[in-house]
């Protein structure tokens, strides 16, 4: 079977880092064509930095890595420090300094893979706020369908939010950027909270990866483990929804989701609702669907796969 090609655009972030090393695992399925940068989780110096970490302590030193925005499209930046420490990468040894980034290129890597590509040939992965992707819509959309299909971990509806009551933190970090990429026109389907809080990590599933026999696996176990302030009631002491590694997860495996295909739109302005992601579940709106909303996960069967991806580097 041929490979699916992709970009991964990312705000590493812990569990952005679970899903690079699930890619570099992956090679015989995915070939990864480079890996793109944007400010999140934290800022995009250190998500750059935290990127070209993880591909080195998984042993692809060689991926490349560009640096996209440093900051969203209209409203004002946020961080996700609180779930994922000041380096992003709470809970690991981080000896590799952040160095200056030069913001922009991540765009100008997009813009050339799609122009020597087929079309359909490339998959984007985006698990952070879409602003790389949002500016490669605007700047080419000549380009656009060189993309095979978009597959973001994003948004939240019969979940509720984790940022506000109802706006997930990638959208909510760029809700303009959102909005433009759901109505960019091409295959989209969309892995929100909806989904990933069925992913639930526990400890004896770190202790599972800390035992997988690599080095990376070992290190990396740390962060299927809650960061400080990220313990809440909502899961437990113990227990943390994997969000990232679900889009690798569909990708790989897709029998171990659920989809409903629905028209799907971004809260751009509302005081109490900026960045919601609003899903026409009853077809009310006369809309026609724009994106394959994950509504079903099967979180051992991805936890299952997670482990055995990692366990291999
Ligand atoms: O809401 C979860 C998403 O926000 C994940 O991508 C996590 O890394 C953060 O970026
Ligand atoms: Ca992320």
């Amino acid at each position: 079977m041929r490979r699916r090609r992709i970009i991964l655009d990312c705000d590493p972030g812990r569990d952005d880092a679970l899903a690079i090393a699930m890619v570099l695992a992956s090679a015989a399925e995915i070939e990864l064509v480079g890996i793109t940068a944007v400010a999140g989780n934290v800022p995009l110096a250190l998500t750059y930095r935290n990127a070209r970490f993880i591909c080195d302590l998984c042993g692809f030193p060689g991926v490349a890595v560009h640096a996209g925005a440093d900051k969203p499209l209209a409203r004002e930046p946020v961080t996700g420090t609180r779930a994922h420490g000041e380096s992003g990468l709470e809970g690991m040894e981080v000896d590799m300094r952040p160095g200056a980034v030069e913001p922009g290129g991540a765009t100008a890597f997009m813009n050339e893979t799609l122009r020597i590509a087929a079309d359909d040939e490339i998959t984007l992965v985006a698990i952070g706020p879409l602003t790389n992707v949002a500016a490669l819509v605007a700047e080419s959309p000549a380009l656009l369908p060189k993309i095979r299909q978009i597959v973001l971990m994003g948004g939240a509806s019969r979940a509720g939010g984790n940022v506000t009551p109802t706006a997930e933190f990638n959208v909510y970090a760029d809700p303009h950027a959102a909005a433009r990429v759901l109505d960019c026109g091409r295959p989209m389907t969309i892995i929100s909270l909806d989904a990933t809080h069925q992913v639930l990590t526990s400890p004896a599933r770190a202790e599972r990866l800390a035992r997988a026999g690599s080095e990376p696996a070992r290190r990396l176990a740390a962060l299927l483990r809650p960061a400080v302030h990220s313990r809440t009631a909502r899961f437990g002491p113990d227990r943390l929804p994997i969000h990232d590694p679900c889009t690798i997860a569909w990708l790989l495996q897709p029998e171990l989701f659920k989809t409903e295909s629905v028209p799907v739109a971004v809260e751009t302005e509302g005081t109490h609702t900026l960045g919601a992601t609003v899903v026409d579940w009853w077809g009310v709106t006369g809309k026609p669907p724009n994106a394959h909303w994950v509504t079903e996960a099967d979180g051992e069967g991805v936890l299952d796969l997670l482990i055995e991806c990692i366990g291999r580097l």
